[in-house]
Formats: structure tokens, C-alpha cells, sequence
């Protein structure tokens, strides 16, 4: 199986951010999930582009930006700069999303769209033409750790079945209680990027790299 890992240094330990940062570098095809939260969108605070930005002089991986904030349309130039390689914002934020995605295609980056679990992919539909990337939450977005939402997969294949029929190229993430018992499954619906807080950063780096490495073996 081809994909891609893009562990969420939410889940890390920030006293010592370059050392959890070395340990997704060991991987192939792999990203690091920038998880903004605004205690606005939802119920906790994170970090903002002037984190983003230190992380950048640290690594080369390609940065996967995830705002989960009010007014995205006033913030992705801030992340662009900051040196984000692709912004994804949520569609449940803005009734202008074809706007916010030129804007991100403006600044050289590539744009990608989110929908919570409650969200259906309808809501989408009319902007699959335009996104890189469709991040598919599989939990509802605030928290690290929590459970996986299974009717997710069934938005998955929805996705994979649009894109094969219409002919895009979007890559479709997903996004919350990704682990070695919901992997699979998820890859099997079609997704190509598995964002991963807690399962990467609170095992073991030997255990993570033979579930990453069995499943790329398959
Ligand atoms: C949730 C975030 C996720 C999440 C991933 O709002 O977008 O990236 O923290 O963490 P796990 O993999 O622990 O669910
Ligand atoms: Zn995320």
C-alpha cells in the first residue's frame, strides 16, 4: 500500500519539539500535521503562524496546515509565509471557500479542504475541482486521543469513488484517532495521507515504524 504519514505535533512533546520532529524524518513519504486551533472553531488554543514559522528553520518536511479557526480568508497569507506547503481550512467556516482556495493557489501553496464527521460530503462536492487535498475528520476537531468515527469510511469512499469518475487528483486525508486497529481500514476506503497524533508521538518509535512498514509492504 502507497501513502503518505502526517503525524500531528499536537500529540508531541514541545519541550523537546526537534527531537520529535527527527523522529518522523526517519519515514519516507511523510508530513508534519500543523494543527491551529483558534478556542473559536473549536474549544482549545494551539499555536499560530509564529510557531510555524520556528518549526520551518528546524526541518525540510513539507508542512500540512490544518486550521481549524474563524476567518480563514484573513489568516492563510500569515501561514503561507510562515512557510506552510499546504493549507487546508473548513468549509463549515466560509460560504466563499472557491475565494480562500485561489488565495492559497496565489501564494504558491496548495489548498485543502476539511468537513467535520457531522458535515456531509455533498457540502463539498462543488469544490473538488479546485482542492489538493480533501482532510476527511474522523473525530471532531479540538482534541487529540480521541475515537475514531467509523461512518467516516463511508465518506472516503465517496470521495474516491468522486475523484475516479470525474478524473481529480486531490489526495484524501484523514484525520483523528488514526492507529494500528483503524489503518487499515481507512487505507482500504481510499484515503492516500494518515494524519496520526497520539499513535505516533506516545509509542514507541519501533512499534509505529513496523505497523507503518507492514502496511507499506502490502
Ligand atoms: C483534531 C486534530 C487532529 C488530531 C489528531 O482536531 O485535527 O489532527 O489531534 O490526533 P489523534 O491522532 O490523536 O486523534
Ligand atoms: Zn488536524
Amino acid at each position: 500500500m502507497n501513502f503518505y504519514i502526517s503525524p500531528s505535533i499536537i500529540a508531541a512533546n514541545f519541550t523537546n519539539l526537534k527531537k520529535e520532529i527527527e523522529k518522523i524524518e526517519v519515514f519516507d513519504q511523510a508530513f508534519i500535521h500543523l494543527d491551529i486551533m483558534d478556542g473559536n472553531f473549536v474549544p482549545n488554543i494551539t499555536f499560530g503562524p509564529f510557531i510555524v514559522e520556528q518549526v520551518r528553520k528546524i526541518t525540510n518536511l513539507p508542512f500540512d496546515t490544518h486550521l481549524m479557526i474563524k476567518n480563514p480568508n484573513d489568516f492563510v497569507e500569515e501561514f503561507a509565509l510562515a512557510g506552510s506547503d499546504y493549507i487546508t481550512f473548513h468549509i463549515e467556516e466560509t460560504v466563499f471557500p472557491l475565494r480562500i482556495l485561489t488565495k492559497i493557489k496565489k501564494l504558491g501553496k496548495k489548498c485543502g479542504i476539511s468537513f467535520n464527521p457531522a458535515t456531509p460530503v455533498e457540502s463539498i462536492v462543488e469544490v473538488l475541482p479546485y482542492v489538493d487535498m480533501v482532510l476527511v475528520m474522523s473525530v471532531e476537531p479540538g482534541f487529540s486521543g480521541q475515537e475514531f468515527i467509523s461512518s467516516s469510511l463511508t465518506k472516503i469512499e465517496k470521495l474516491n469513488e468522486l475523484r475516479k469518475s470525474k478524473g481529480y487528483n486531490f489526495l484524501i486525508s484523514v484525520d483523528g484517532g488514526i492507529n494500528e486497529k483503524t489503518m487499515r481500514s481507512v487505507l482500504d476506503a481510499g484515503a492516500d495521507v494518515l494524519v496520526m497524533g497520539s499513535f505516533f508521538f506516545k509509542n514507541d518509535l519501533s512499534f509505529v515504524r513496523g505497523v507503518i512498514e507492514n502496511l507499506r509492504q502490502l
